[in-house]
């Protein structure tokens, strides 16, 4: 018997490399190495207890059932809330949101929804690793707009524009941004709202880092810019500003129409987000939020060391990110062949893990991605080790 193939589209895919290096690095601890892991984006801060507690609650409360596909009638309201007290929007709670597990799945049901097979997805790059393959999934193809390292990855309307073919259907913003935590100008997004609305395009406006801001920087939510919300899906979830990534919740926020369409997506797929996790995620948006803060202050600090202790390495150059959780550092003028070269290099002789800027797409090589979402302690020893590796 010979078997018929697998799926081709999934097939053309390819294993995330932000995966690949999770998975070197707990091989290599399991070897008894001493890894210092720089490569994932994952907060080491416990999730605040009162979230725990309303999760831990609703559990033994008999809270173990499936909810609504947009999610219970508490989390999309106090999403709702958040929208109107943060941007001033005024979101129905059911017909603008649904809660989804994981801001990851709500960028796969948008995508599904607003792509048919052979369009094109405007993403500016370096970006984030799994927008290409979930645009793939859907049938269509991202069409890269390589932003300017040297003008600190500024996105202007022109280049845009230029990207746009008849086959256009959106242009996917990340920002805060995952690599280079660019936090946009409000000038910046105006231009992105124009050049839509001009050409009939969607936003896909992925927020997941709005709440991991430093120094002056100011998150603008795309969907409050004039005329924006009517084509703006944004994507957020609690990840990231609550240190909850093993809980997956996220959710989608737009228009009724583009809503309705992706709640059968949602249905389809997972059906809905788990019931004690949503009850979480209310704790979480309706609580005290000294704990955001905290942490924040912390990634701060953590971001300075890092780069305090790159300046000190002649041939690493980068700019301190305005967002976000990590460093994206120009390994250009090392002398190595490529970004993998120096991932890979840096792995076998001092043990630090970080992610090549390949991974980002266009725009990418050259550079490498530094986390610093772990503790103080790895970001001292990672650069302890980069100083001795290059002495
Ligand atoms: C830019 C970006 N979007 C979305 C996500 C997914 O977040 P979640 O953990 O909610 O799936 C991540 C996670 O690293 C991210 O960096």
């Amino acid at each position: 018997m010979r078997l018929r193939a697998l799926s081709k589209r999934v097939q053309q895919l390819e294993l995330s490399e932000t995966y690949a290096i999770l998975d070197t690095v707990r091989k290599l601890r399991q070897q008894g190495e001493d890894v210092v892991d720089l490569g994932g984006g994952e907060p080491d801060f416990r999730t605040p207890d009162h979230i725990v507690h309303a999760a831990v609650n609703a559990l033994a409360e008999g809270e173990t059932h499936y909810t609504a596909s947009r999610g219970t009638q508490a989390l999309l309201e106090a999403v709702a809330h958040k929208y109107k007290k943060e941007h001033g929007l005024d979101l129905d709670a059911n017909r603008n949101i649904i809660i989804t597990p994981s801001a990851k799945h709500a960028l796969f049901i948008t995508l599904m929804t607003l792509l048919d097979d052979g369009d094109e997805l405007i993403v500016p790059t370096p970006s984030w690793v799994s927008y290409k393959a979930m645009a793939a999934m859907a049938g269509a193809t991202v069409k890269a707009v390589p932003l300017d390292g040297a003008t600190g990855f500024r996105l202007e309307p022109e280049q845009l524009e230029r990207a746009i073919t008849p086959r256009t259907k959106a242009i996917l913003i990340n920002n805060p941004n995952n690599p280079t935590g660019r936090v946009l100008s409000r000038e910046e997004a105006q231009g992105v709202v124009q050049v839509a609305l001009k050409h009939g395009l969607y936003i896909v406006s992925d927020e997941i880092y709005e709440k991991v801001l430093y120094d002056q920087s100011r998150h603008i939510s795309m969907a409050s810019l004039e005329g924006a919300a009517p084509i703006t899906v944004t994507i957020s979830g609690f990840s990231k500003a609550y240190a909850m990534t093993g809980w997956r919740l996220g959710y989608v926020v737009g228009s009724e129409d583009i809503c309705g369409q992706l709640l059968k997506v949602q249905q389809h797929t997972v059906g809905c987000a788990g019931s004690f996790i949503q009850r979480g995620g209310v704790a979480a948006l309706e609580g005290c939020q000294q704990r955001i803060a905290e942490m924040v202050v912390a990634y701060k600090r953590r971001r300075d060391r890092l780069i305090s202790g790159l300046e000190h390495i002649p041939g690493i150059t980068c700019r301190a990110p305005e967002g976000a959780l990590y460093v994206f550092a120009s390994i250009s003028d090392l002398g190595f062949e490529n970004s993998m070269a120096f991932t890979r290099w840096l792995l076998e002789t001092v043990k630090v893990a970080v992610t090549p800027g390949t991974a980002f797409g266009e725009g990418g090589e050259g550079y490498v991605r530094l986390s610093f979402a772990g503790s103080d302690e790895d970001i001292d020893e990672a650069i302890r080790r980069l100083h001795y590796a290059f002495q």
